[in-house]
């Protein structure tokens, strides 16, 4: 069900029960953060492996120190730079708060969404516990390693057996407008002296989480905390995607050997171009979707179009290979995500 009242929502949710919400990211599928049963429906109707964790998504006057076990310094700047917004920090968990969130670890994700409804949301929900402390648990709101939501129908469209169900509601609330997930920032080991970790880039830049520490975050090592969306294959399309070939012979190569497939003679494939200067040479089985030069704007459009490119019987999907300048490192790194889940 489709619901616009946040009141009815944080009720729900109170109650143990799932409620999707906007968030200016993607939109995420909530539970409240303290009910284990409650995080494990999620677990269920999103076909997720239990011991990936999720983030917990808090109101801005929530009071950190009930979730995490110690606030760094670190944390305290990235939260007054970035907070709220798409940024997630990962600290040490506290010690009543249950495992469940964080797929056993000892850690736990901690997120304050800018989005108003997601805000208005928090909030009631917060403000009806009876200690006036309350996060909600969510992970994106689409099935496991499948595109992520940007609209409220995208999730009516992912869930439709589990909202026939009645298992789900949907809290609606417009577009998502940075349309990727947040930056993750790993903080949970400064004790042990690993200073601050990427462990997924998003929307704010590592250029932008380097100014605020004074040092660039590292990347991502064997014993970083485990991050589902860093899989090799992930946030992948129905259809198959895979990188524009960099040449016009390897690009008619490959056209002619779909025309050889018996399988995909009728079909058409879309290729996303965001530079025009660069276009490939027009085929006939081609369409060229053009795509906005802007990072965020890209960002912003690329998911839903991935939905809408689904529908429309596409045999292939292809993509100009973007520039390697830190700006666009989160879509290089979600799109090299969804075609490594089309490579054999
Ligand atoms: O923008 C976003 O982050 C969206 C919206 C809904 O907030 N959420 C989102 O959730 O993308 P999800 O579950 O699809 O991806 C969250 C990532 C996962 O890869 C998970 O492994 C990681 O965050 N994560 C959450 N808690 C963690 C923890 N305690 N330690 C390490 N990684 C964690
Ligand atoms: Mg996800």
């Amino acid at each position: 069900m489709l619901i616009h009242s946040i009141q009815a929502a944080a009720e729900r949710l109170n109650q143990g029960d799932l409620v999707a919400f906007p968030t200016e990211t993607v939109f995420g599928l909530g539970a409240d953060a303290e009910n284990p049963q409650a995080v494990a429906k999620i677990y269920q109707i999103k076909e997720r492996p239990s011991n990936h964790p999720v983030i917990v998504h808090l109101a801005p006057e929530a009071d950190l120190s009930y979730w995490a076990k110690q606030i760094p310094h670190e944390a305290e700047l990235l939260i007054k730079a970035f907070w709220p917004g798409p940024l997630t920090l990962i600290l040490q968990r506290a010690a009543h708060i249950p495992a469940a969130v964080s797929g056993g670890q000892s850690t736990v994700g901690l997120r304050c969404p800018s989005h108003p409804v997601a805000q208005a949301l928090l909030r009631e929900f917060a403000e009806q516990r009876p200690n006036g402390q309350g996060g909600l648990a969510a992970p994106s709101a689409n099935k496991f390693g499948q595109v992520s939501p940007t609209a409220s129908q995208h999730v009516m469209n992912e869930f439709a057996t589990e909202i026939a169900a009645d298992e789900l509601w949907v809290l609606d609330g417009g577009a998502s407008e940075v349309g990727i997930e947040s930056t993750i920032v790993d903080l949970s080991r400064l004790g042990e002296g690993v200073p601050a970790t990427l462990l997924r880039p998003g929307h704010i830049t590592r250029q932008q989480l380097s100014e605020v520490l004074g040092y660039e975050p590292r990347n991502k090592d064997a014993a970083a905390p485990q991050v589902s969306g860093s899989l090799k294959a992930h946030y992948a399309p129905k259809t198959l995607l895979q990188w524009l070939p960099a040449s016009e012979e390897a690009i008619s190569a490959l056209i002619q050997s779909m025309h050889g497939d018996a399988t995909v003679t009728a079909a058409k494939w879309a290729v996303l171009v965001f530079d025009p200067t660069a276009y490939p040479a027009e085929y006939e089985s081609v369409d060229y979707i053009a795509m906005p030069r802007d990072p965020q704007q890209y960002a912003q459009r690329l998911y839903a179009l991935l939905r809408d490119l689904d529908k429309q019987g596409y045999a292939r999907l292809a993509v100009q290979p973007l520039p390697e300048d830190e700006s666009w490192e989160a879509i290089n790194d979600r799109l090299q995500r969804a075609a490594a889940a089309f490579e054999g």
